[in-house]
């Protein structure tokens, strides 16, 4: 399949230095999403569903997820940063905003749009599972699996993909490119592919 590129044209944000091109088009995103809800369903047919969005890239994959899964369905944020960017980054996270109500009880489904090193999912988990949820699932749209330190799975995988920093569909670049309707991956004319810190 000949990957599309676009161009400053198509995306007039593009800056001189950077080009993309799509990895995985919206429509395939759609298509798999329907298939996750019905993954989800088929494990809790019943169960209102609460889900949790780490801020701000899974914002879509939520949304569109939440339409898909039918039944009840309740959803909450949270926004996190990671301390020490970089190839040493130290897994510390910071929480910047907390759930608005409790989990308590709750069948959870924490929704992630791509899940990396781990580290950020690792801390995650353990701040939920000290809130006593009734159930506690992960949800990821991306999984770079070569890329794992961290010891965690995802419960329900949308893709994996290689190696390589990709924006669109809530995924940023320092801010920019998270409303292209496609996932893409993002290259720097000087340097090449640019690979997640
Ligand atoms: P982890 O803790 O290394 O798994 O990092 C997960 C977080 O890193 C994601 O929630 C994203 O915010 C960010 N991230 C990792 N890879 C990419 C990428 O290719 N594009 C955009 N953000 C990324």
């Amino acid at each position: 399949m000949v990957k599309k590129s676009i161009s400053a044209k198509i995306y007039p944000g593009l800056r001189p230095n950077e080009s993309i091109r799509v990895l995985i088009s919206d429509a395939r995103v759609k298509t798999r999403l329907k298939q996750l809800a019905k993954e989800i369903r088929r494990d809790f047919p019943k169960e209102s569903l609460h889900l949790i969005g780490v801020l701000k890239g899974s914002v879509f994959f939520l949304t569109d997820l939440a339409r898909e899964l039918g039944g009840e369905v309740s959803f909450d944020f949270l926004s996190v940063s990671s301390y020490g960017q970089g190839t040493d980054s130290t897994g510390e996270v910071k929480l910047i905003k907390d759930l608005d109500v409790s989990i308590e009880g709750k069948t959870v489904v924490v929704v992630e749009d791509i899940l990396d090193t781990g580290l950020t999912l690792k801390y995650l988990l353990r701040f939920f599972e000290e809130k006593k949820p009734k159930h506690l699932r992960v949800v990821v749209l991306l999984d770079k699996v070569e890329r794992r330190i961290a010891d965690v799975h995802a419960d329900y995988t949308g893709f994996v993909i290689p190696n390589e920093f990709v924006v669109g569909y809530g995924l940023d670049f320092d801010e920019r490119y998270r409303n292209l309707p496609d996932v893409c991956v993002l290259q720097f004319a000087s340097q090449g592919k640019a690979k997640s810190a």
